[in-house]
């Protein structure tokens, strides 16, 4: 069984995600940090990430593990490697591809087939699980999003805003996989709330709906 938790980059999905599944004893499932993986590959190897071809024939070529926190391809941990804003602005690229989304969903779909899982991503209740019986989509200010960000890379806030108004154009009106609500989702405005606020709320949802 899957919650799906996605929306936009800064929104606090990776830390409500993580808060909740702890909370639930679920699974924690990192969509983006896949996405992030066929990019450094595609650095690492000199592929294009702007190049269909070349980043699907990157995505088809490794292989991505989890391992309690860490990241992993082939076997090799990159889960800090894969933060780094070259690989953020490139797995946004990479995203577009109908090829590495097909890659990528099938692969999550195999991951999250047995036991509970907190998923979080852009397409997880609209394509990667669709009959999920709990969808969240949270959404925040542009400004805050950016605060956010700044505070947890270091970076200056108007470059990270105007960065990630980018990003978010790019997400949303891909063909493939866009960032949308799915029709049956919740959606919350984090702007002013507490992460432990967020958690609560979502776990209550959860154990309202019989899932926990
Ligand atoms: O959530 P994140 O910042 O780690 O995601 C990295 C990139 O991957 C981002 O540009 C959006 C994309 N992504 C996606 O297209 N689909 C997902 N399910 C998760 C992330």
């Amino acid at each position: 069984m899957v919650i799906a938790i996605d929306g936009p980059a800064g929104a606090g999905k990776s830390s409500v995600a993580r808060g909740l599944a702890g909370a639930l004893g679920f699974t924690y499932l990192d969509s983006g940090a896949m996405y992030r993986c066929v990019a450094f590959t595609c650095l690492e190897w000199g592929a294009d990430p702007e190049q269909s071809g070349e980043a699907t024939s990157t995505a088809m070529s490794i292989e991505i593990s989890f391992e309690g926190e860490e990241v992993l391809i082939d076997g090799v941990d990159v889960s800090e490697e894969i933060r780094s804003p070259e690989v953020t602005e490139a797995a946004s690229r990479v995203a577009i591809h109908p090829g590495v989304r097909e890659a990528m969903v099938t692969e999550q779909s195999r991951l999250i087939e047995s036991g509970n899982y907190v998923a979080e991503g852009r397409d997880i209740g609209t394509v990667v699980s669709p009959g999920s019986p709990l969808k969240i989509f949270l959404t925040a200010s542009p400004e805050v999003r950016a605060k956010r960000r700044a505070e947890q890379t270091g970076g200056d806030e108007r470059d990270i805003l105007v960065a990630q108004m980018e990003r978010d154009k790019r997400d949303s009106d891909r063909e493939h996989g866009a960032l949308k609500t799915a029709d049956d989702s919740v959606e919350i405005d984090t702007s002013d709330l507490a992460l432990d606020e967020v958690v609560t709320k979502v776990a209550d949802l959860a154990r309202e709906r019989g899932l926990a």
